[in-house]
């Protein structure tokens, strides 16, 4: 059975108080603590492994490539990937959907193409395109969610046209906890000749994914999220698609040959990892996978869907606190405001009783937007958290609320 006070004892950072209370630590949801074993190979391989990969014929740089590999093949078989040459690293989410952005935008989108973005995208997963979008002369068309924080897929078939060549969309969102129906999205995106790319930044943490079976065409996501460490990042593609597009970033590396006449590239995935790979981190994440694989993936799931309902029905309970997000399906995340209260004031009362929560837009004004909101407060939840950390949640709520009102 999941035990979560055993799940506890592997992140020693929760165990610390701030202002003389006990850490609530309610923001993984923008980066998760890790586990003693990610921690503990970081120190490692500094200690023992550190050499730069791909390039020495000495033992350590030999070691440190085969273990940079083996973490490859560990994200390649976490994800459902059928080959280890369909993972690139890259420094996080936002660096994978600039890469493609950059590399598939330039071979595969025109002038008069359009990309479709869902409207509860993080900004990563929007700025992107428009800032390719701006470069090809193409256009951006939006697919909305509904107030409950559904993504409206009856919307897309009016903007899928032959012109489409990319719908990009979240697994999670960061704001809502939505799940979107992507396999009817993907679908119907491919039944026009669109590709899609997933942004599985709380959807790989929150369920995890199958690649294959989804059919998606891109999936990226972030280390630091997933109980990794920061700076590292992954970006899967379809093999025929990451070898039709030509390189993004030129250096060390991603070549085959290099003179003044005539330079060649590397095949996937060097070709997309120019200069010293961040390889330490690439490891560390290989062991925060074999980490999360270690746990039965359900039950983590049920108990952090548990804490979802007590969360939601306790603050329910609350006058004039509104949730954002209430699909039946979403992930263990849970923005809300109440009503008079500056969410601002709220965090700020919230971190003074050792609670921990995300205030703000979130990196996902349209969502803002869509509510007429400035910003958010955001619980968002881990393996780790208990119940008792959402009592401490919902008596700091009620006790700014009395504060504020
Ligand atoms: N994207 C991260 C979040 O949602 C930082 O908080």
């Amino acid at each position: 059975m999941f035990d979560v006070a055993t799940i506890r004892k592997e992140f020693p950072l929760l165990e610390q108080q701030v202002y003389g209370k006990p850490l609530v630590y309610l923001d993984s949801g923008a980066t998760a603590q890790k586990p003693e074993v990610v921690i503990r190979t970081l120190d490692t391989l500094y200690r023992t492994l550190n050499a730069n990969i791909h390039r020495g014929v000495h033992y350590l740089s030999e070691m440190a490539t085969e273990r940079y590999e083996e973490a490859r093949k560990e994200v390649a078989r976490f994800i459902g990937a059928r080959q280890a040459e369909e993972i690139i690293f890259t420094a996080g989410a936002t660096a994978s959907i600039n890469l493609v952005a950059y590399a598939w935008g330039e071979k595969f989108l025109s002038a008069g193409d359009n990309i479709v973005v869902s409207e509860m995208e993080h900004h990563s997963n929007i700025v992107p395109w428009q800032l390719l979008a701006e470069r090809r002369g193409a256009e951006i068309r939006v697919l909305p969610f509904d107030d409950e924080g559904r993504l409206m897929l009856e919307r897309l078939p009016a903007l899928l046209d032959s012109h489409t060549k990319m719908v990009a969309v979240t697994q999670a969102s960061n704001t809502l906890g939505t799940r979107p129906d992507l396999q009817q999205l993907i679908a119907a995106a491919h039944a026009v000749g669109a590709c899609v790319l997933v942004d599985g930044c709380q959807g790989v943490v929150h369920g995890g994914v199958d690649v294959v079976s989804l059919d998606c065409d891109f999936y990226a996501f972030s280390g630091h999220k997933l109980y990794g460490p920061t700076g590292i990042g992954v970006l899967y593609g379809k093999r025929a698609l990451l070898e039709a597009m030509p390189p993004f970033m030129g250096g060390g590396d991603m070549v085959n040959r290099v003179s003044f006449e005539r330079t060649t590239y590397a095949d996937v995935p060097l070709r997309f990892e120019a200069g010293t790979a961040n390889y330490i981190d690439a490891i560390a994440l290989g062991e925060a996978i074999r980490f999360v694989q270690s746990l039965d993936s359900t039950e983590v799931e049920a108990h952090e869907q548990a804490l979802l309902r007590y969360a939601t029905d306790e603050l329910q309970r609350i006058e004039g606190l509104r949730i954002y997000g209430t699909q039946a399906d979403k992930c263990a995340i849970l923005s809300f405001n109440v009503e008079g209260v500056h969410g601002y004031d709220m965090g700020m009362i919230l971190d003074k009783l050792g609670v921990a929560v995300r205030t703000g837009q979130h990196c996902a004004e349209p969502v803002m937007a869509h509510y007429g909101v400035q910003g958010m407060c955001r619980a968002s939840l881990a393996m780790y958290n208990t119940a008792a950390e959402i009592d401490a949640l919902v008596g700091g709520v009620k006790r700014a609320v009395r504060m504020l009102r």
